[in-house]
């Protein structure tokens, strides 16, 4: 087994899909083994998105990130990373696939609901930047 990183953005959680959204992802075959609401600083905001520190969007995406409170979790199954991208769908919800997470509830390709890690290793130091290693509650530590 093994894990990803993700988080509910405000948007979602603000229209109220927290349920509707953990529903999918339970659906699917992931576990939950860390998960809490917390709201992200903005020094905070610009350390978690640092790889996008270049993009023109960077500065609306912190303050869209800061906006409001977000759920943000660990999530274990086989293949984890990958296999969650699928269930979230593609960056802007134009162009995500029926049935994804941001088909349903993204509202544009900033507001897009929910976040993902993009590898294994990000993954690993997402996690490790949002929860200890008490909040991590795993059979396979
Ligand atoms: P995350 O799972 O949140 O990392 O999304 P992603 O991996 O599908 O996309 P990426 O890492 O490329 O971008 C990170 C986030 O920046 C996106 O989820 C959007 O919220 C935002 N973003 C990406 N591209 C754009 C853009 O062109 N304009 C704006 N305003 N925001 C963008
Ligand atoms: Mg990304």
């Amino acid at each position: 087994t093994n894990r990803t990183f993700t988080m509910l953005k405000p948007d979602a959680v603000n229209k109220g899909y927290i349920g509707a959204i953990l529903e999918k992802i339970n659906a699917a075959g992931f576990k939950i083994v860390a998960m809490k609401m917390t709201r992200l600083t903005k020094n905070g905001a610009q350390e978690f998105y640092k790889i996008h520190e270049e993009r023109p969007f960077f500065n609306d995406l912190v303050d869209f990130m800061t906006s409001g409170p977000i759920v943000s979790a660990i999530l274990e199954k086989e293949n984890a990373v990958e296999d969650f991208r699928v269930l979230i769908g593609a960056t802007n919800p134009a162009d995500a696939a029926e049935g994804t997470i941001r088909k349903l509830y993204a509202g544009s390709i900033e507001n897009n609901a929910i976040h993902g890690s993009d590898s294994d290793e990000n993954a690993a130091i997402e996690s490790a930047f949002h929860f200890s290693g008490r909040e991590v509650f795993s059979e396979d530590i």
